[in-house]
């Protein structure tokens, strides 16, 4: 499928927000047939890209998360063939986690691997940060995107499983997003690791507003 009328949706701001238009005017930004046009909307929202509410001035549409993802698809492969890796940013708000991290951190299996392979030692946990729809989006690119993989490990009574990790910063602190592996991980959730306390580095509690750069590889 062509991907070039949600484009043109989305540059007429229907991503994020709705836009209201006709057939006939969404044409006009197609150079097409009111009739194709028309076709070509009911394909999108045969294809879950956009959602439609009929109005008397015309259709109130809005890009779909699966639309968002498929024009974000489209994006990353064109940075890949031009090599213009534009900085990846991921945003949102702080949050307590399930008081896990502290004890996965510092299992003596992962613990070695991070010092290796991210070439720091990390304060005990994880800070939790509940992103922004955006940012969920970027966080499954993240999740077939090449990364510095950590092997699972068993300790004679149960098995660890595998994750990746990319470096990142935040406010110019250097530090690393871990994803574990394994299905059924909530996918709004970023946990970070780093070399110090980041609650206290960057001075933030529940519900303060972060941002993470990954770093370029
Ligand atoms: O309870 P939760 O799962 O959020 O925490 P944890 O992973 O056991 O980490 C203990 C505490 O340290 C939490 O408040 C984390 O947000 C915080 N933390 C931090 O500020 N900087 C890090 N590099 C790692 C954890």
């Amino acid at each position: 499928m062509s991907l070039e009328p949600l484009k043109q949706m989305a540059l007429l701001g229907a991503l994020g927000s709705s836009i209201t238009i006709s057939s006939a005017e969404f044409a006009q930004y197609l150079k097409t047939s009111p009739q194709t046009a028309s076709r070509k909307l009911q394909i999108l929202e045969q294809e879950n890209m956009i959602t439609r509410k009929m109005l008397p001035s015309g259709q109130e549409i809005t890009i779909t998360e699966q639309g968002i993802l498929a024009l974000q698809k489209e994006y990353h492969e064109y940075q890949q063939i031009f090599g213009d890796y534009e900085e990846m940013r991921l945003s949102g708000v702080v949050c307590t986690g399930l008081g896990e991290g502290r004890y996965y951190i510092t299992l003596e299996g992962y613990l070695r691997q991070f010092e290796q392979k991210l070439g720091f030692t990390p304060y005990p946990g994880t800070l939790n940060i509940e992103l922004n729809p955006y940012s969920i989006n970027l966080r499954r690119r993240l999740e077939i995107m090449n990364d510095i993989h950590i092997e699972g490990f068993e300790d004679g009574v149960r098995t660890f499983g595998s994750a990746k990790c990319f470096k990142v910063t935040i406010d110019d602190t250097g530090g690393a997003i871990v994803i574990p592996n394994r299905k059924h991980y909530p996918d709004n959730i970023l946990e970070i690791i780093a070399p110090v306390n980041l609650r206290e580095r960057l001075n933030v509690s529940d519900g303060c507003e972060v941002e993470v750069v990954l770093c370029r590889t």
